[in-house]
């Protein structure tokens, strides 16, 4: 039914009124937007055109980066208490975000080496290597290396401790272990993991929920490890072999992180099958 100036009808039993709220909350404070767009500050004096696109994309990859570490974090959670269909769930939408933030580099790539030099020299030391929320996935994701957090530079106290309760809290891996365990499987070796996988692998019928689950977490590898390679790809279009903002040797060093797994087991099984 429309009022006038609104459309009135009862939700839940509750009476709603919409556009008649008062004025309570409207689109822009609901979602901060005067904050958030007031978040983009350029270091370039005088303003260098390409810079704006530069700092969204990393605040956007931010943003995403903050909802997959909320459906990870769930889905590890829901595997522990044993609702493997909302593990699997979550872990799907993770996926498709994964997937827009390696087609985002599209966008970047739109910069060319000679616009991002007239600004770059002003990042450093700053760099993506610093991302908090990156380091956070990969060591909820099962990849814990405690020299990352050494190696930062500049963490606060709370970044600091945002990284370590994640080096303490149980990774997916972890989580998909209770769950094998759970199936009936002993996990106390890697041997017996191995060998709980490959009779999962075999019985589909049976097993079919937990395969799916190990199926969206070589999923999730996956598409961690085509990030890695779209941005390497991407550092060597911008800035060829020299070295990284951050102080490392750039695509180097980027190369090196390339054949990284989080699920190193899951790959192995695919030599048995
Ligand atoms: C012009 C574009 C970019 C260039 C030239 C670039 C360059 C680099 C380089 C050279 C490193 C190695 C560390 C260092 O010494 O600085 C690095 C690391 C990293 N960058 Fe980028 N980057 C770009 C865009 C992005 C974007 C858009 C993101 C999204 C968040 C990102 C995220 C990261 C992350 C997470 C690392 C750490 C990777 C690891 O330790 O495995 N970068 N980047």
């Amino acid at each position: 039914m429309s009022t006038g100036d609104g459309v009135a009808g009862r939700w839940d039993g509750v009476d709603i009124h919409f556009g008649e709220e008062g004025g309570r909350l409207t689109y822009g404070s609901y979602l901060r937007l005067a904050e958030l767009l007031d978040q983009q500050r350029l270091e370039s004096d005088p303003p260098a055109h390409d810079e704006l696109l530069f700092i969204t994309i990393h605040q956007v990859y931010e943003l995403w980066f903050k909802q997959v570490l909320h459906e990870l974090t769930a889905s590890r959670d829901a595997m522990l208490s044993g609702e493997l269909w909302l593990a699997e769930h979550l872990l799907r939408r993770v996926h498709t975000i994964e997937r827009t933030l390696t087609q985002q580099v599209d966008i970047l790539e739109t910069m060319t080496p000679q616009d991002f030099g007239e600004f770059r020299h002003r990042l450093s030391p700053a760099s993506g290597f610093q991302s908090v929320q990156f380091r956070e996935i990969e060591f909820l994701s099962g990849a814990k290396d405690p020299s990352f957090v050494k190696r930062f530079r500049g963490l606060t106290e709370t970044e600091k401790a945002r990284l370590g309760q994640r080096l303490e809290a149980p990774t997916l891996w972890d989580a998909f272990l209770v769950v094998l365990g759970k199936a009936g499987f002993a996990t106390d070796t890697e041997d017996d993991v191995r060998d709980a996988l490959r009779k999962v692998a075999g019985d589909r019928g049976h097993y079919g929920a937990v395969w799916e689950l190990a199926e969206a977490l070589v999923q999730h590898d996956e598409l961690a490890a085509a990030w890695r390679a779209r941005h390497v790809v991407m550092v060597e279009r911008m800035i060829g072999t020299k070295p990284g903002t951050g102080g490392s040797s750039g695509a180097g060093y980027l190369r090196s992180r390339l054949d990284l797994r989080y699920y190193p087991l899951l790959w192995d099984l695919r030599s048995s099958l």
